[in-house]
């Protein structure tokens, strides 16, 4: 496997975060938040319906202190049915904890201007796509221009093994496959892969969610109560005691790139098959004829990763 260090190497690159909070969305947002310039948080349809995934943005912006704008986006995929992840992230979609009451409101309903006037407005802006891929495939089908005006896309999506949604599909592809189909197939200087088989090496446990406690503070204590409930759900569902933390993981393959291992492929999102639809099409074969288009993480130091989760939380009141 070639290493190659595929990120910017800007310390703190300018970042659009889309998201559908969810557990590791939020702590996605508060590592992006420390190591980033996040110029704004766009929301869409995912892990819970759009009302509450943009409630739940908002929550975590208020309860740490952030102010970027929250811009909503879009409330169903492109095509496909809406489809939901209670199971892993509850009914609000950020279960758990006790839910303060949010005071905060989003900027606008349009998450999907704002990343085209953010990109035309600047170089170098990078979007980190943590949900379905519905708010960047409609702001590219939209705005073309923007493509060759990204630093780049990275996302937490796909993988190049088993899925979790489906035998062959990750849950943000599965959830709307037509927008990540657009999405790998547009061209983008960079396109960053942190799929199943990498996030599944970065584990939050016993020993994670002590550390935030020790930690103190009120944010590491709701992050905590977090993750009480999303590795119980894990352990509930598969018998292990630790689980995958996803999202991070695309906030690291562009800030902390010596932390993970990449390699160059060809991948391309299955879209109409019965038993593959939003298999991320990963070619590993050597020499393979397709030029690549990705940057597919392979490996992570998840200790450090790990190291550098808890260091962000706890940095927060
Ligand atoms: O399959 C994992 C992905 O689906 C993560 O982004 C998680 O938040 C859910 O959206
Ligand atoms: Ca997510």
């Amino acid at each position: 496997m070639t290493t190659a260090t595929a990120a910017a190497m800007t310390t703190r690159p300018a970042i659009i975060l889309d998201c559908d909070p969810g557990h590791d969305d939020a702590v996605a947002m508060l590592l992006a938040a420390r190591h980033c310039e996040l110029l704004a948080v766009t929301t869409v349809s995912g892990n819970a319906p759009l009302h509450l995934t943009t409630q739940n943005a908002l929550l975590v912006c208020q309860l740490a202190g952030l102010d970027m704008p929250v811009h909503a986006g879009a409330d169903r995929p492109l095509l496909v049915s809406a489809a939901h992840a209670p199971r892993a992230h509850g009914r609000t979609g950020l279960d758990g904890p006790v839910r303060p009451d949010v005071h905060r409101t989003v900027a606008s309903n349009d998450a999907v201007g704002c990343i085209i006037e953010t990109v035309r407005a600047r170089d170098g802006v990078w979007i980190v796509a943590v949900g379905p891929l519905t708010n960047v495939a409609l702001a590219i089908r939209q705005a073309p221009d923007i493509v060759d005006r990204l630093a780049g896309i990275s996302l937490m999506g796909g993988g190049a093994g088993p899925g979790n949604v489906t035998p062959t599909a990750e849950f943000n592809i599965w959830a709307d496959p037509h927008a990540a189909q657009i999405v790998f197939a547009a061209g983008v200087p960079r396109l960053l892969m942190a799929g199943l088989h990498l996030t599944h090496q970065l584990c939050v446990g016993p020993e994670v969610i002590a550390a935030l406690r020790a930690g103190g503070g009120t944010v590491a204590g709701f992050v905590a109560e977090l993750f009480d409930f999303y590795v119980a759900g894990y352990r509930e569902r598969a018998g292990l005691d630790a689980a995958p933390l996803h999202d991070p993981c695309a906030v690291l393959a562009l800030t902390h790139p010596e932390l993970l291992g990449f390699a160059a492929r060809r991948v391309e999102v299955e879209t109409t098959g019965v038993l593959t639809r939003g298999m991320t099409v990963v070619d590993e074969r050597p020499g393979a004829d397709g030029t690549p288009n990705c940057d597919v993480a392979y490996g992570i130091d998840a200790d450090a990763a790990a190291e550098l989760i808890v260091d962000a939380v706890c940095s927060y009141r």
